[in-house]
């Protein structure tokens, strides 16, 4: 983000990189996030595993011709093999192979997706991704959109909270006596909210929202207005300096009545993308304000800027400072 923001492109946390059913065992793939090459596998075991892209001898991409081999990889140049935790086991043509390893990183598979443990410091994870949908098989199967926009995933989340463009952006209006609650609570940030969404139906069409946060890497939009359970599902990657990867996913709670499941799914992938796409010009535009003119019909940007700082390590908490 060359100068456009006082921190760094990546914060500390989870951060989605596939997902699981495009990821079957012995698929290898070449993905780039987080700024880095990296390679996304999956070992006969069934287990998803990132690496390090570039082999420790010479350097090959072990994403690009690279083999399942078990739990691990083998290099697709001189055929180095490594196990599930990146250490070197195999060197074709020699008895025992040098001490050396891959860099593994920290995977978690939950809500359908793949997730890395990204720290600029190597520490171990600090929290987990939260699992939604305990009862699977009563959900509908995931709806996903994938964007890449030209913003910073602190801004993105920013934008849950900032209360005063829903109705100049998203044509959405705060119903009477609206009830919009924050809170943080470790790597969470809790938003609930009444929602008046003037786009369904032109009267408005009522909703009790609860957002959740996990990290900067994860947001989980839950509707529960009986007798339905929406849930959207985002996550934010950065690509590189520039560039953030956001996916939508859509799961609801099927209703007896398939046809009536099927359109309101419909419905709200569509609102829920094009309310995605109002805000993205704004996003790819604007500038970081260290220090914004607040009122009092903005949400609060300045404890949700204290909170995020948690993301960064030691030596990058300067916004708002
Ligand atoms: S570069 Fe990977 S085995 Fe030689
Ligand atoms: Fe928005």
């Amino acid at each position: 983000m060359a100068g456009r923001y006082p921190f760094p492109a990546s914060p500390n946390g989870w951060f989605g990189v596939s997902a699981s059913d495009d990821l079957a065992a012995g698929d290898v793939r070449a993905i780039h996030y987080l700024g880095r090459d990296l390679v996304l596998f999956r070992g006969e075991d069934g287990s998803a595993r990132v690496f390090d892209a570039h082999c420790p001898h010479l350097g090959a991409n072990l994403g690009v011709g690279g083999r399942v081999c078990g739990d691990g990889i083998a290099c697709p140049f001189h055929g180095w093999r490594f196990d599930g935790t990146g250490s070197l086991v195999e060197v074709p043509g020699l008895d025992r192979p040098p001490r050396a390893g891959a860099t593994a990183w920290d995977v978690c598979e939950r809500n359908g997706r793949i997730f890395v443990w990204h720290h600029a410091d190597t520490a171990p994870p600090s929290f987990d991704v939260i699992d939604y949908r305990p009862d699977e098989s009563e959900w509908t199967g995931w709806r996903s959109n994938t964007y890449e926009v030209r913003v910073h995933v602190q801004d993105l989340t920013e934008n849950i909270i900032d209360r005063s463009h829903f109705s100049t952006v998203h044509d959405m209006m705060p119903p009477e006596g609206q009830q919009f609650e924050v809170r943080f609570s470790g790597a969470s940030m809790i938003v609930d909210q009444r929602l008046s969404v003037t786009a369904v139906s032109e009267v408005g069409f009522e909703v009790d929202t609860t957002t959740t946060t996990c990290g900067p890497g994860i947001v989980a939009v839950e509707v529960s207005q009986d007798p339905i359970d929406m849930l959207t599902y985002i996550t934010q990657t950065p690509i590189n300096d520039e560039l953030t990867e956001v996916t939508l996913c859509f799961s609801m709670k099927r209703l007896e009545d398939e046809a009536a499941t099927e359109s309101i799914s419909e419905l709200n992938d569509r609102v829920t993308n094009l309310q995605f796409t109002q805000d993205v010009p704004i996003w790819e535009n604007k500038v970081y304000r260290e220090r914004p003119i607040v009122t009092k019909i903005d949400g609060p940007v300045a404890q949700y800027r204290r909170w995020f700082r948690q993301f960064y390590s030691n030596g990058a908490e300067r916004v708002g400072t």
